[in-house]
């Protein structure tokens, strides 16, 4: 038989071959053949392609939840991600042509959403702080319709899990027409995204099932990361820190935080189990994953939660404040550590109940969870990790359909 399917995923059970259809095409599709025309009634031909998945890898194995798999996976996808960009010895490397585009570029503009967005935000901080080379993020279906004035040489990254997303897809159209070069960031090979861009950087982080991006956001923190530190070294200006090892650093420090889910369970008990809504809090590399944890938790649990840069609280937010509203305060940057200090204890002394994440160091006697040591530039690839399975545990306990949250899909196909 043939069958029609939105993503190769799907029908890897039955079958790992495939033909692609673009924009604008038609098909007719029978249990022997499949004929594909344009809209001109003209036949294309095109040959099928053999997709390089593996069934075993969409398996849950003995996971209640994908979800939870996934979370568990990322120690082991930081490894890959090092294996994949290390030379043999031992130097991390990009495709030389996509190290050039972003080191000759004037500006580059990052596009993306939710999670990848997130996720963008952070890898900013990298290519700016690093390399020295002017970044802006912004909200896929915000640009495309209300594109800022460009820089003269920009160059686009687009950060996608799936490669697939319409929002991000509309702004690639609309700058490769302007002849801009762009570079997508994916997980998933022979993607929309990564067919229409001129350069592909994979994330190489094993098919991501469950709704909620975890793997994926950790993956393209790190992918940035690296590209960010090639693009700095091509550019003369070296690290003063060794990525690789660092890297590594973080690989250990996840499985240690994954191998603490009971006590992120009783966090997830003793803060959100009745609670309507939750605050997330942070400053600098903080804040851009107080917006990642906000957004785990409210999708997967429907707690009306928001992430805010805690010196914001005072200009609204904190009016919010109830007896008992569960703040949840990361403290991973030392530079900011006595303001956000400062902002736990307003929203202490209005009633909250803080729940503060600290990172090995920079922890106070109160802390209710301390992260293991990493490097501070690359905390939040550990301090998420709390999040995710805090917001698990609250999805889960709320009797909520982890894996596949309402109103939601994987893929964000259509605008
Ligand atoms: O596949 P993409 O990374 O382009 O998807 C973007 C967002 O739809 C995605 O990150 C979404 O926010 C996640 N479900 C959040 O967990």
């Amino acid at each position: 038989f043939n069958v029609i399917a939105s993503d190769a995923m799907a029908m890897l059970q039955v079958t790992n071959e495939y033909v692609e259809l673009m924009d604008k095409e038609m098909v007719i599709v029978t249990d022997k053949k499949v004929v594909i025309k344009n809209l001109d009634g003209e036949l294309m031909s095109r040959a099928s392609y053999i997709a390089e998945l593996d069934a075993s890898d969409i398996e849950k194995g003995t996971y209640p939840h994908y979800m939870l798999k996934e979370i568990d996976e990322q120690p082991l996808v930081m490894r890959k991600i090092i294996q994949t960009y290390q030379e043999e010895n031992g130097k991390l490397s990009i495709p030389g042509d996509i190290a050039n585009a972003v080191a000759e570029a004037d500006r580059v503009y990052i596009i993306a959403c939710g999670t990848s967005y997130h996720a963008g935000l952070v890898g900013k901080q990298f290519i700016e702080t690093w390399a020295k080379v002017p970044a802006e993020v912004h909200v896929a279906s915000e640009f495309s319709y209300n594109m800022p004035l460009l820089s003269e040489k920009p160059l686009f990254i687009f950060i996608s899990q799936s490669g697939e997303t319409a929002d991000s897809r509309a702004v690639l159209v609309q700058v490769k027409k302007l002849g801009h070069k762009a570079l997508t960031l994916t997980n998933v090979p022979g993607s929309t995204l990564s067919r229409e861009a001129d350069y592909t950087l994979l994330l190489n982080a094993g098919p991501e099932i469950a709704v909620a991006s975890t793997k994926a956001y950790t993956a393209q923190i790190a992918v940035l990361a690296i590209l960010a530190a090639v693009t700095a070294e091509s550019r003369g200006k070296e690290l003063d820190f060794d990525l690789v090892k660092e890297l590594g650093i973080i690989g250990n420090a996840m499985e240690a935080l994954c191998d603490q889910k009971d006590e992120m369970e009783m966090i997830a008990r003793e803060y959100l189990t009745v609670t309507r809504n939750a605050f997330f809090i942070g400053r600098g590399l903080d804040y851009f994953v107080c917006l990642e944890g906000s957004l785990k938790l409210k999708e997967i649990s429907y707690i009306q939660a928001e992430g805010f840069a805690g010196g914001e609280l005072k200009h609204g937010t904190i009016a919010l404040i109830e007896d008992g509203t569960p703040v949840i305060a990361l403290a991973t940057q030392e530079h900011v550590n006595l303001s956000i200090r400062g902002n736990v204890k307003e929203v202490t002394a209005r009633g909250a109940n803080p729940c503060v994440i600290s990172l090995k160091g920079l922890e106070e006697a109160d802390d209710r969870f301390v992260l293991p040591e990493v490097h501070p530039e690359l905390a939040p690839l550990v301090s998420v990790i709390p999040l995710q399975l805090i917001s698990y545990y609250a999805a889960l306990h709320r009797g909520c359909d982890v894996d596949k949250p309402r109103n939601l899909a994987k893929s964000v196909t259509v605008e």
